[in-house]
Formats: structure tokens, sequence, C-alpha cells
């Protein structure tokens, strides 16, 4: 079965086929981030105005890739369907008619301006073209990042449940029991700010760019190259040693903000302590997120952790998981790190598992999504 999948929550507007929820044929994204680096956050306003500006070409190359890959039609140069004949809304038509078997679309949790591009978008192509349409919540989707491939370049081991699937994205931190494919169960999540967010805002603090997370992991590895001794900074690992599973990163954020005005009115603020910070604060977020998803584990006796989120892009959050999770023979999965971050794919991918298609007039973008399944 193929599914095409769209996902705009965000400031990202991606497309994507993906057959039997495994094998992605094609994976489009486009991104506005750079437009939100001045402002170190996404400004819902612009990024919705350019989820309108890219919605079609992207999903116009989605569907080019897929049935190049696919299919020995004509291409000309770019790679694009050779379709001359026809306008490109009646190539698409013809081409999601003819080599598509459903449609997905990411409803929420997300910015609404963002979202009711993409959901607007895949209910006008539901309807033209008659095909199902699944809804999808983007937080639960990003742990099927971990089952997807291309072709035979990354093929992970099965997964063995029950598992533990931990969310961390720009907005989420969310810990799911996974007794199967298709059986989720909300454990606890964030109280306050995203690990994704505490990266964010940290990094702002620091005048590194945006996202946050990608700049304090390269200042952190310079750190740690450098091997430079000068006063240690040590931050709170909030709520790291309470005995439930949820999580709070706001306090981390205000404990960085004291730090830097402390060093900064005694003069002892240079930029190798921009380096020694970021280090500090990846190993703060880092040690409580592997803290509480083996709690988890240990708690629910699982077979398997699944990392899932732009943060599951952190190298040395893999490193730390991996060390603690051969201990207690559980084992890990990552994505690779174009899978962790916004893309449709892994929409796509939820939508096979989880195939509970609606009539399109029934689908609508919903921000405030809970996922607390
Ligand atoms: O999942 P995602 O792409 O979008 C949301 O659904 O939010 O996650 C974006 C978040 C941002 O907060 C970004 O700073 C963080 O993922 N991120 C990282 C890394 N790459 C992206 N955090 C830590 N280390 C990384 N390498
Ligand atoms: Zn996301």
């Amino acid at each position: 079965m193929r599914i095409f999948a769209i996902e705009t929550s965000a400031d990202e507007t991606a497309a994507a086929i993906v057959e039997d929820g495994t094998k992605i044929l094609s994976n489009i994204v486009a991104s506005s981030m750079n437009l939100h680096e001045k402002t170190g956050g996404i400004i819902p306003e612009i990024a919705a105005r350019e989820q309108i500006k890219y919605i079609i070409p992207v999903l116009e190359e989605a569907i080019e890739r897929a049935i190049k890959l696919s299919s020995n039609l004509p291409t000309d140069r770019q790679g694009r369907v050779n379709n001359s004949n026809h306008s490109i809304s009646q190539s698409l038509n013809i081409l999601i008619s003819n080599h598509i078997d459903a449609i997905a679309v990411t409803i929420g949790p997300g910015l609404i301006g963002s979202l009711l591009v993409g959901v607007e978008t895949a209910k006008t192509i539901a309807f033209v073209t008659k095909k199902p349409i699944v809804p999808v919540n983007h937080v639960l989707a990003h742990i099927y990042a971990n089952f997807l491939h291309f072709n035979n370049i990354y093929h992970h081991s099965e997964i063995q449940f029950p598992a533990i699937a931990l969310v961390v994205s720009g907005g989420h931190t969310e810990l799911f029991l996974m007794k199967s494919q298709n059986q989720l169960k909300w454990l606890g999540g964030t109280r306050d700010d995203a690990a994704g967010e505490a990266f964010d805002k940290t990094a702002r603090l620091l005048g590194l760019g945006f996202p946050g997370g990608p700049a304090i992991a390269a200042e952190a590895a310079k750190y740690q190259i450098s091997n430079i001794k000068y006063q240690k900074v040590k931050l709170p690992r909030p709520m790291m040693r309470e005995d439930n599973l949820d999580f709070s990163f706001s306090g981390l954020k205000a404990a960085v903000m004291r730090e830097i005005n402390k060093l900064k009115s005694m003069n002892k603020w240079t930029n190798k302590t921009v380096m020694q910070f970021a280090f500090e604060i990846q190993e703060a977020i880092t040690d409580v997120l592997v803290e509480k998803t083996l709690r988890a584990a240990k708690q629910y006796k699982v077979k398997s952790i699944l990392l899932g989120g732009g943060v599951a892009a952190n190298s040395r959050l893999h490193e730390k998981f991996s060390v603690l999770s051969s201990q207690f023979s559980v084992a890990l999965h990552v994505p690779p790190a174009q899978l962790c971050t916004d893309n449709a794919a892994y929409i796509a991918s939820f939508a096979y598992f989880n195939y509970k298609p609606i009539h399109w007039s029934q689908i609508q973008a919903q921000p405030s999504l809970s996922v607390e399944v």
C-alpha cells in the first residue's frame, strides 16, 4: 500500500510517499528555518506564508520522485515526469489516482496557520481523487521514523515489543509505552518547556543560532576537543530523581540566565565560557532524558527503546543511551538524523500502521491536539 503524506505543522513543508509503512519512495522537505534565525524561534505568521509558497512544488516533487523510482515513466533532466500534454494539476491528479492508495496528513499539534495549509491541501486532493484520507497526530508519528528505510541503505533489525518510545522535539518531550506497532500509551511528558525548546532558548541566551540544538551540540563538541580547564559551570538536572515519568526544563533556562549574568558582572564572560555552557546544557538535558527513559524501560520491562523527534538527532544523547541500554540489555533504535527532524515519511508510516481513514469533510486542523493517548 502506498501512502502519500503531507506534513506542515511548523516551519517545514513536507511531502512523502511510503510503501507499506516502511519503504520510502520519496521524502521532500522545504524549510523556512533560515527566516526565523534572527528571532531565535519560529514566527507563526511567516511560517504559514512560507507553507503556502512551498506546498505545491513540494508535493509535486514528492510524487514525481516516487514514480521515477518505482516505474520507467519518461522524465526530463530535472527528474520530472514528462507529461507535457497535461497541466500540472491534471498530471498530479492522474499520478495520484494511478499510483497512490491513500492520503495522510498531520492535523496537529502545531501552529494553526501552518497546519491549515497542509490539511486543506490534503482534503482537496482526497476530494478530487476520491482517495481515503487518514488524520495523523504529529507527535505520535515521530516514533514511526524507526520503521522507515530507504531501499537497502538503512535497515534496522526487527523492533521487539514492548518498547518505550521517547519523543523529543521542539514542542514536546513525551514518553510512551508501545505494546505493538499500533498500541501506544502515554506515560508522561514535560510540564513546561520541551527539551528542544530548552536547547533553543538557552542557545539564544548564549548568542548561538536557531535551531539551538545543533548549535549547542557544535559548541559542546568544540569544548570537548579543546580540553581547556576554566571555572566549571554546574546546571541543575530538573526532576531527574523524582519518582515519576514527567519532565521540566524551564528551570534550566532560568539557571543559565542567572549564571551568565553572574559571570558577566564579574567580567568573566568569554568565548570559552560559551563553549563550556553549551557543553553543560547538553549534559544536563541528555542526563535527564536518559535517566527518565531508562526508569520507564525498567518499570515496564521492555525489550526496546525507540527515539524520535529533532533532539533524537543529538549524538551525545545516542552515546549515553547506547552505554546504558547495553548494560540493561535493551535494544536501542535511533532513526537517521534526517528522519528524526520533521518530515512526512513518518506521517505516512504512522497512517499505515494505524490505518483509520475518515471522510475528508471530517478532517480538521487541531493545533492543541493531545498526545495523552
Ligand atoms: O522534531 P523537530 O524537527 O520539530 C518539532 O516537531 O518541533 O524538532 C526540532 C527541535 C528543535 O528544538 C531543535 O533545536 C532540536 O529539535 N534539534 C536538536 C538537534 N537537531 C535538532 N537538538 C539537539 N541536538 C541536535 N543535533
Ligand atoms: Zn516534529
